[in-house]
């Protein structure tokens, strides 16, 4: 079982795809642990997007997702992390596979609506940027079962 960070950037909240974003991790069977709507800090974009400092799409990135409200998630399921990123598609959108959400949703390489951790290192640092330890709950679902049986 694993858990990752997801979140909804801020053009997919300003164009009303939370909704759509969270049904389809849902229909897939994956687990919603923690969920809240906030607006990313300058402090916390840098933070979040270490490893992309100093490439020139740096800035534009920091501007982009401090310039709305996003929600930030963890999902938990079995390989999440990679679940995750199948489900979302490619980072430009406009060559995501059709079935992803980028694939679906989207056209362009920065404005690509969702972020996911590419690794279980990058999940854990990252959901210990955005949420505190007792944010994040622990439960079962009666389907569990009928998702993925142990
Ligand atoms: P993310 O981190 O946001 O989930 O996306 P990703 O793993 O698919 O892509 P990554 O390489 O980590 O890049 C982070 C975000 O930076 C923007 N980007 N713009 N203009 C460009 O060449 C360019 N390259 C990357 C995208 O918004 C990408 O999601
Ligand atoms: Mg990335």
């Amino acid at each position: 079982m694993e858990r990752t960070f997801v979140m909804v950037k801020p053009d997919g909240v300003q164009r009303g795809l939370v909704g759509e974003v969270v049904g389809r991790l849902e229909r897939r069977g994956l687990r919603l642990v923690a969920l809240k709507l906030m607006r990313i800090t300058p402090d916390l974009a840098a933070r979040h997007y270490a490893e992309h400092q100093g490439k020139p799409f740096y800035p534009g990135l920091i501007d982009f997702i401090t310039s709305g409200p996003v929600v930030a998630m963890v999902w938990e399921g079995p390989r999440a992390v990679s679940v995750i990123r199948s489900s979302m598609g490619s980072t430009d959108s406009a060559a995501a596979n059709p079935g992803t959400i980028r694939g679906d949703l989207g056209v362009d390489k920065g404005y690509n609506l969702v972020h996911g951790s590419d690794s279980l290192e990058s999940s854990q640092r990252e959901i210990a940027l955005f949420f505190k330890p007792d944010e994040i709950l622990s439960y079962e679902r009666a389907v569990d079962r009928w998702v993925a049986p142990s």
